[in-house]
């Protein structure tokens, strides 16, 4: 039966966030055709990983026999969280702009899982694996729209979730999330309502053919 990786990052709980409530959508699909399947779940805004030390780190490149209590404990909690990773079938990423990159709390878990020599280099444990990641953010920064270089949720998560971790990345995208709230954006509200139904949308349709192309 397969494993979803189900990682939240947002600050605001239930329907009050946007990416929660794209990820809720493709969750709720996935287990539809998965009724069997397993969901591992976590909300980092709620139970944050820790930051990366240097225990941490440096444990991911020493003989295991010859780590500390400190680092053997860091490493520990890396291992786990990775084996997390190396078991999921597909794995499922809400991660919305904020100070137009990703919440530090999703960074943590990256610099936790990416670990040279095991889920990255030259054979990356966790390669192929699907991961959709559900970018929400208040503005547009489209191609072709004003704030097009200020981009750095779908630049940098291409670069470590494919590039670093080989993972096979797909993005669905709610945009303008802020205007319903920001008076000079009302005209964008009928965009922002089309974002919003068309990844809600994407989110049923993505996570039945995943769930499908998995059974085959
Ligand atoms: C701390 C913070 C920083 C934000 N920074 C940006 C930003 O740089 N660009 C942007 O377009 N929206 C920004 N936003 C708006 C969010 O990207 C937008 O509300 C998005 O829908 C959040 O998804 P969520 O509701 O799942 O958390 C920010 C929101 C917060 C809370």
């Amino acid at each position: 039966m397969a494993t979803l990786l189900h990682i939240d990052s947002s600050l605001f709980p239930g329907e009050a966030s946007s990416s929660r409530a794209v990820t809720d959508a493709f969750r709720r699909t996935w287990q539809e055709q998965h009724p069997g399947g397993a969901v591992i779940y976590r909300d980092l805004a709620v139970d944050p990983v820790p930051h990366i030390t240097a225990d941490a780190h440096t444990a991911g490149f020493a003989d295991p026999a010859s780590h500390t209590p400190g680092q053997a404990a860091a490493f520990a909690e890396r291992v786990r969280l990775i084996e997390e990773l190396e078991q999921a079938d597909a794995v499922l990423i809400g991660a919305p702009m904020y100070n137009y990159t990703i919440p530090s709390t999703l960074k943590a878990w990256l610099d936790n899982v990416i670990l040279f020599g095991r889920t990255a280099g030259e054979t990356p444990s966790a390669k192929g694996t699907p991961v959709t990641v559900v970018a929400s953010r208040g503005g547009s920064y489209a191609p072709g729209t004003p704030r097009e270089s200020y981009e750095y949720v779908q630049n940098y998560l291409t670069a470590v979730l494919a590039d670093a971790l080989a993972l096979d990345v797909d993005f669905i995208v709610p945009e303008l999330t802020m205007a319903p709230q920001n008076p000079a954006m009302s005209e964008l509200v009928p965009l922002f309502e089309a974002s919003r139904e068309r990844a809600l949308q994407d989110a049923a349709t993505k996570a039945k053919a995943l769930a499908e192309r998995l059974a085959a």
